[in-house]
């Protein structure tokens, strides 16, 4: 069973990070699909926090083949910046591999992204302004230029002078900035491709090569369900297909190589940037919430709004991610709470929707259906078993189980790895499996 996909269920932010680092020990590869360093994914390993946003967290493990797929949009200064940051820690990125197929963010990209919010004003989405959305809109459009095209520079020139002509007119004749000379670009990334070089390879077939040969293969998703192009919130979204299917297309697999789908949950709500949150919190409960899950993005150090667990999202997620099981994180956060809440569905116009609404404007003015359940008021970071978990806890993880439709396998009540509830333990056969 060598195929892992890993995918949050939510707005991003679900903890992503964790799960990879419980897993690590077992896995031989791990692959991000796609997204671009847009995402923030916090490791705790021992003494040390990571937080990665480029590389997948695979990298922090000698024994793993970190793998950046075809899907991923990759900015070179980030890619080796990180690389360089994680050497000057002892860790070595030389296993690395890089799909020759992913395409690469451009000075352009950044400053469009960063333009494009700027002119939108009220009606931003809250991008990380890395360049992501126009990247990928380039790859669309085909005039993308991709990471093999570093490897020979008459090609990468010849492309580069076709956008730049379309680029500088969209900066100058649009945005009334400076025009990006070619020369500049290119003396930085043809440097860049020097130091890449070694990495670039077809992962496609190394993944393929790891699964024939059985060995552990996790696909590591960046963002949300929520935030998937085609199934999110458009357009408050991202520009790639974090949803489990997208490991299909961008790690070049078929869906018969994942034979399991973990949804990473959190035991509440988060969102950063703009767009409708029908169970947002701006009271003193959300306040709660942001303080004591330290709710700050680790990629924008922007504070995340907050706000209940909402099931009608999550088990749309599950549906769409066909997941065969849940991690539910951040369960001890909601110890401070006297009572706690979860949405069981909208009330839009005197209607009831129990399931995700197929009309946007019923998703923004939605309003949430509670049910509301007494706390358990103790901290529960020290619980390992389910047997520790107080009543309470237990009947709320077993409330969001029966929404959600999917067993719900591991519990985190920490930030720390061991600070985890495997519900699986007990269960002999399955206890091997992470
Ligand atoms: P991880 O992997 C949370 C959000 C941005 C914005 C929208 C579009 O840490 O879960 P983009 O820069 O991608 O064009 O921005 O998507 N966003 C994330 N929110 N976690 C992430 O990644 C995110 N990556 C993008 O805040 O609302
Ligand atoms: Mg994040």
């Amino acid at each position: 069973m060598p195929g892992i996909a890993l995918v949050g269920t939510q707005w991003g932010d679900e903890g992503k990070g964790k799960v990879t680092h419980l897993m690590a020990d077992a896995m031989d590869m791990v692959v991000r699909y796609q997204g671009g360093n847009n995402a923030g994914h916090t490791v705790i390993v021992g003494s040390e926090t990571f937080k990665l946003h480029l590389l997948p967290a695979g990298i922090l493990y000698p024994h793993i083949t970190p793998v950046v797929g075809p899907g991923v949009v990759i900015d070179p200064s980030v890619l080796l910046e990180e690389m360089d940051a994680l050497q000057a820690r002892g860790i070595s990125p030389e296993r690395l591999r890089i799909s020759g197929n992913a395409h690469l963010i451009m000075p352009y990209h950044r400053e469009l992204d960063m333009l494009t919010e700027r002119r939108l004003g009220k009606m931003k989405l809250g991008t990380t302004r890395r360049g992501i959305g126009p990247a990928y809109a380039d790859k669309a459009a085909r005039i993308g230029i991709r990471v093999q095209d570093l490897l020979d520079p008459k090609i990468f020139t010849e492309k580069l002078e076709v956008v730049l002509r379309e680029k500088n007119l969209i900066l100058t004749k649009i945005y009334g900035r400076l025009p990006i000379a070619a020369d500049t670009i290119l003396e930085e990334y043809l440097g860049y491709a020097d130091r890449m070089e070694s990495h670039i390879t077809d992962t496609v077939a190394e993944v393929h090569a790891a699964l024939d040969a059985g060995r552990n293969v996790l696909f590591e998703g960046a963002q949300g369900t929520l935030l998937d192009l085609d199934y999110g919130t458009y357009p408050f979204v991202t520009s790639s297909n974090p949803v489990a299917g997208g490991v299909c297309t961008g790690a070049g697999v078929g869906p018969r190589a994942i034979d399991r789908i973990i949804g990473v949950t959190k035991a509440y709500t988060t969102r950063v940037g703009e767009g409708p949150f029908p169970t947002e919190d701006l009271g003193p409960d959300g306040e709660l919430m942001v303080d004591r899950g330290a709710e700050y993005g680790a990629t924008t150090g922007r504070k995340r709004r907050c706000g209940w667990f909402d099931a009608v999202v999550v088990r749309y997620a599950a549906r769409l991610n066909s997941l065969t099981e849940i991690f539910l994180t951040k369960l001890d956060v909601l110890s401070a709470f006297d009572a706690i809440r979860v949405c069981v569905g909208y009330e839009y116009e005197g209607r009831t929707y129990e399931s995700f609404p197929p009309h946007q404007t019923i998703f923004h003015k939605a309003v949430p259906v509670y049910e509301e359940a007494p706390g358990w008021r103790t901290e529960i970071g020290e619980a390992r078993t389910w047997a520790d978990l107080p009543k309470a806890a237990q009947s709320y993880v077993e409330r969001l189980e029966k929404l959600a439709g999917v067993p719900i396998t591991q519990i985190s009540v920490g930030a720390e790895a061991t600070e985890t509830v495997n519900r699986l333990a007990a269960a002999a056969p399955r206890s091997a499996r992470v």
